[in-house]
């Protein structure tokens, strides 16, 4: 096996799990352990939970100048990218599992935006592979979309391992997000196997003190991280 360069660690706070009422002071909260804002749009569709959409996402914006990480799990983003992108999202993520991968990617690109691909848990690594030399992101996902405080799936480390030696052999410029049940515990197997982008939403707002929280998954990946070879 590659020996695999360990990358930064960045964390994402996931607002899933902020209060809505209540979310520019949540958002101030955890500024400085915010390398990336997670922003969930669910459509009730590809998922079964509504969230927010492009309004919610202009109001963050006028908020904040965080790096707005879009992640759309929507069965059919392409009739909202360009909202998104009006609304002042930085990047956003699509499934693979919805398909028109690559006219999703070229209007994400043409529109200004960072690239990102997700792969649900039950979803093969094959299917996102042909794609990572034409996007900034893998988002693997590590519970079943839809909610926040799901169990971490252990399952989908190999994933991350494979994308990212294929990251490494072939050069590639290509983050790896992982994303749901991460928190100090479950983020050394992400973080050794080469993830650098670590979502977190209940284990973060959830917690008594998000900043302590956050910093606790940060320091734990970063350990975890410089500890493979
Ligand atoms: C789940 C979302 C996640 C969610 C993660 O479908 O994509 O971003 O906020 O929440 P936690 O960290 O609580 O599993
Ligand atoms: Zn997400």
């Amino acid at each position: 096996m590659l020996a695999v360069p360990r990358p930064s660690v960045r964390m994402a706070p996931s607002i899933l799990s902020a209060n809505f009422a209540a979310l520019g002071a949540d958002i101030d909260r955890v500024r400085d352990e915010t390398d990336l804002l997670h922003v969930d749009v669910m459509d009730g569709h590809f998922v079964p939970n509504l969230t927010i959409g492009p309004p919610v996402v202009r109001a963050i914006r006028r908020h904040t100048d965080a790096f707005l990480d879009c992640h759309l799990m929507m069965t059919n983003p392409g009739q909202y990218l360009r909202a998104f992108a009006e609304a002042g999202a930085s990047h956003c993520t699509v499934h693979v599992e919805v398909g028109s991968t690559a006219e999703l990617i070229a209007e994400m690109r043409s529109l200004g935006l960072g690239v990102g691909l997700a792969v649900n848990p039950e979803t093969p690594f094959d299917s996102c592979e042909p794609w990572l030399d034409r996007i900034d992101m893998l988002l693997v996902m590590s519970v079943h979309p839809g909610f926040g405080g799901q169990r971490f799936i252990p399952d989908v480390v190999p994933k991350v391992a494979r994308a990212a030696e294929i990251a490494h052999r072939d050069g590639l410029d290509l983050a790896i997000e992982v994303d749901g049940g991460i928190d100090a515990g479950t983020v050394p197997a992400m973080a050794g196997a080469g993830a650098s982008i670590f979502v977190a939403g209940s284990a973060i707002f959830g917690a008594e003190d998000p900043v302590a929280a956050a910093r606790a998954i940060r320091e734990a990946a970063a350990a975890a991280a410089v500890a493979l070879p």
